[in-house]
């Protein structure tokens, strides 16, 4: 803040104590010239004001609360660029509480972070602090609950894109997964597109129509399996999905299926080191972990 408007601002706060003051002042006076006349000479309608002073606890209130102000006033920081005799400010109280904090914390966060996650999955309170974690910072794309939205894979079912072991959670969490389903609206005509729908939904189970699966499935053994593998079952190093499990991270519906194909898929899990740090990320994963093994 410039010395101006500091001025300004100390020239104003203290005109406007000081005018509370002699107001204060002035009519304590007018209470001792009680004597001559009790009325102000207003009469209306046959009733007379009164010149009466104000009641004792009301002007005390009031010192009170000039003297209060004062005193923060001179304490702490108020008046312009005028700091305060006590040297308080914002930023000094948010790092000693956030120094508290790490005081509090950091011994746990490393006694934790040379835990295996398997063992700390059974802890309670680093499972809870885990999920303090990922209710802070996960739960937008995952839910709060971790059971995942359309695009947001379900972290509660055991059923893994890239695995469930606590290594691969925690990969997942520090550098992220890219989901690569390549589009093939350009490869493959309406009619076989229909066929690797229908396909795709007998792996799950669903009723189809199965001569135009059979056109699918020739389709599937030339171009998906590479990836979904040939009976389905999908591929953990890509991250591609277990086609056969009726558990969809797009929607199981032949609409969804047939978009999935034409326009293909690229679910983005952002790393997360630079973010939380590999103490937290190793956290977090207990408690995803701990999500899927209970025993
Ligand atoms: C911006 C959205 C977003 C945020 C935030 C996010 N994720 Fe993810 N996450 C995803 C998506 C999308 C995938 C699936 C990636 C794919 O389709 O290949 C995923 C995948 C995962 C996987 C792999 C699941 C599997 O089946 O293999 C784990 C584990 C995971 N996330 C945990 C977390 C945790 C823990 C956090 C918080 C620290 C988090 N995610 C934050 C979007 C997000
Ligand atoms: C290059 C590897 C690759 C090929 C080839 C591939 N897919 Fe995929 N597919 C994936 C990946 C990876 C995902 C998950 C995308 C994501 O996580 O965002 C996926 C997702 C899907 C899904 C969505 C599953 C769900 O749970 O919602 C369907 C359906 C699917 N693929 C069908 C096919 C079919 C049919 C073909 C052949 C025409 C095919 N894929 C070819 C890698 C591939």
């Amino acid at each position: 803040m410039s010395d101006f408007w500091s001025w300004w601002i100390i020239i104003i706060a203290v005109a406007n104590i000081a005018g509370c003051w002699a107001l204060l002042y002035w009519t304590r006076r007018m209470k001792d010239s009680e004597s001559e006349d009790e009325t102000t000479g207003h009469v209306y309608d046959g009733i007379q004001e009164y010149n009466n002073p104000l009641p004792k606890w009301w002007l005390n209130m009031f010192n009170i609360c000039l003297v209060f102000s004062v005193v923060y006033l001179v304490l702490y920081p108020g008046l312009g660029n005028f700091p305060g005799l006590l040297g308080w400010t914002q930023e000094g109280q948010h790092k000693e509480e956030v120094a508290a904090a790490k005081a509090t914390y950091a011994p746990l966060f490393a006694k934790y972070a040379s835990t295996p996650i398997a063992d700390l999955s059974k802890i309670k309170q680093a499972t809870e602090m885990g999920k303090r974690i990922f209710v802070n910072t996960c739960f937008g794309c995952h839910g709060s609950d971790a059971r995942g939205n359309p695009g947001y894979p379900n972290l509660t079912d055991n059923d893994w894109l890239y695995g469930g072991s606590p290594e691969t959670i925690e990969q997942s969490i520090l550098n992220g997964r890219r989901g690569m389903m390549p589009p093939f609206g350009a490869v493959f005509n309406a009619e076989q597109i229909d066929g690797l729908v229908q396909y795709v939904g007998r792996l799950s189970g669903h009723k189809v129509d199965s001569s135009k699966a059979a056109i699918g499935q020739t389709l599937f053994n030339q171009q998906c399996f590479v990836c979904h593998g040939a009976n389905g079952k999908g591929n953990q190093a890509l991250g591609a999905p277990n086609l056969t499990d009726n558990t969809w991270l797009y929607g199981g519906s032949a609409t969804s299926i047939a978009e999935t194909i034409r326009k293909g898929r690229n679910g983005v899990m952002p790393a997360h080191k630079d973010l939380l740090g590999t103490e937290k990320a190793h956290l977090v994963a207990a408690y995803v972990y701990s999500l899927s093994n209970q025993e």
